[in-house]
């Protein structure tokens, strides 16, 4: 989301005359958008500044150094004492005002703090998005959340849920499509929490959402992240069922497989109740390929607890999955309970949880080898002549090609399974079909 995110602070930007640079030093400003999810990504955003703050030194021009996002939302204060440098510091609520904190800041009067929740949703008042000239493109569709998990610190820092009308969705996800976008990502913390006002008066969910924008014209794949597993409801399920661009991937994080820790993490699901979920969208979708977030030693997590953790991933099979050792975080109710676990019995475990992880990873990428997919060509690799994409499952595949494929659809027939990747040729030697001529946009060849 802060890519997406970054992206729109640079429509706001544009007007005024600023366009994205990739490297610091020939910035007019430089703009850290932070994420305060865990204690390491926020310790980084010091380490950064303190880097930073040389540059701004020595440009004569004065560059603006701002930080944006969770962490300028959680501790604005806090950086304008510890960085009296940084000229403007904005939570990811306030971004389409912008120009002016920006003039604000120019009058060089101290430091402009702005951690507002503003009425007026900035959806509302952003431009329209320009530029996007990718293959793939994200989608914010709903932010916030009101779960409450005991460990996390985003119900503070984006917070309360809110939804998009589905309207604007649709018109930006058309823009999206003509600039060139042939896959979308809906975006949101509790994404499945989608509630938006459909343009019949009703309260449209997710399900109904990816229903409509299946009917766009050159949109071939539609994925969504990330989800929470009580808010998998009959229409988004089914959904996985009847809609051939909505991906056979999903990231569904479970954080642990331990009731009693689920209900300590005030998850508001056991163990059981994701194992029959996950079984529902199986039934669905029998090729579908499951992502998690785990969190290991959370307070109070016995050795009893993980191993329910690592029974629940040997039974349900991760495609991947992202795991995490507890951070306590300022201002989360868990951060406060006794029962901490020791830093070393947290290594072994994420250890222990990783091996098995990876394992799976890596047994998924081999059962690729020798199947053709169908690979959405997204990006140039480094070497001349080489194309990156994704499979439907999300696997990161690297073929010889010409460039001219770029941005297209190709069956690919893969070769090789590595960890992270897989390699693969071009199931035909003669070029693939345009754009758009495709009749089945998201086969799978067995
Ligand atoms: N400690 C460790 N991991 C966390 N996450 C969120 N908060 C914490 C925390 N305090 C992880 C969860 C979540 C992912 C985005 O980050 O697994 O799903
Ligand atoms: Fe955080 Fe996700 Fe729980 Fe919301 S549902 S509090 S975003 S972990």
């Amino acid at each position: 989301m802060n890519v997406y995110d970054s992206a729109r602070m640079a429509d706001v930007l544009a007007p005024l005359g600023y366009r994205p640079t990739p490297v610091p030093d020939d910035a007019d400003m430089v703009i850290l958008n932070t994420c305060h999810i865990r204690e390491k990504a926020t310790e980084k955003v010091f380490s950064e500044l303190g880097r930073l703050r040389g540059l701004k030194r020595k440009d004569d021009r004065g560059a603006i150094l701002a930080v944006a996002g969770c962490v300028a939302q959680a501790e604005g204060e806090e950086i304008l004492r510890r960085a009296p440098y940084v000229d403007m510091v904005f939570g990811p609520q306030t971004y389409h005002t912008l120009p002016e904190m920006v003039a604000r800041a120019e009058r060089g009067t101290g430091g402009v703090l702005n951690t507002e929740f503003p009425v007026v949703s900035k959806f509302d008042v952003l431009p329209e998005e320009t530029g996007n000239r990718d293959v793939t493109a994200f989608l914010s569709v709903q932010e916030g959340c009101d779960k409450f998990c005991t460990f996390c610190v985003v119900p503070y820092t984006r917070g309360a849920e809110f939804s998009r009308p589905v309207r604007q969705i649709v018109d930006e996800a058309r823009r999206l499509v003509a600039s060139g976008a042939r896959e979308i990502t809906l975006l949101g913390q509790n994404v499945n929490a989608f509630h938006g006002d459909g343009p019949d008066g009703r309260v449209w969910g997710l399900g109904r959402l990816i229903r409509e924008l299946a009917e766009i014209d050159g949109l071939a794949r539609i994925r969504y992240t990330t989800s929470h597993p009580r808010d998998m409801d009959d229409e988004l399920i089914a959904a996985h069922g009847s809609v051939p661009q909505l991906m056979p991937f999903l990231h569904l994080p479970v954080q642990s497989g331990s009731d009693r820790i689920l209900a300590a993490m005030n998850r508001k699901h056991g163990a059981d109740a994701y194992r029959a979920v996950v079984d529902r969208l199986r039934a669905a979708r029998p090729d579908l390929a499951l992502s998690s977030d785990f969190i290991v030693g959370f307070p109070g997590e016995t050795d009893g607890d993980f191993a329910e953790t690592l029974r629940l991933v040997t039974e349900i099979g991760y495609a991947q999955a992202y795991s995490f050792k507890y951070s306590a975080r300022p201002g989360t109710p868990a951060a406060t309970l006794e029962d901490q676990v020791p830093e070393p019995v947290k290594t072994e475990r994420l250890a222990a949880l990783q091996q098995l992880l990876n394992a799976q990873q890596i047994a998924f990428n081999e059962a690729s080898v020798g199947r053709t997919l169908p690979v959405l060509l997204d990006r140039r690799g480094r070497r001349d002549g080489q194309l990156l994409g994704r499979t439907p499952h999300l696997q990161s595949v690297h073929i010889n090609a010409m460039d001219g494929l770029y941005g297209q659809m190709a069956d690919v027939k893969i070769e090789a399974a590595h960890a992270n990747s897989l390699a693969g040729r071009l199931a035909s030697d003669g070029p693939a079909p345009p754009a758009g001529t495709d009749p089945h946009p998201e086969r799978v060849c067995a």
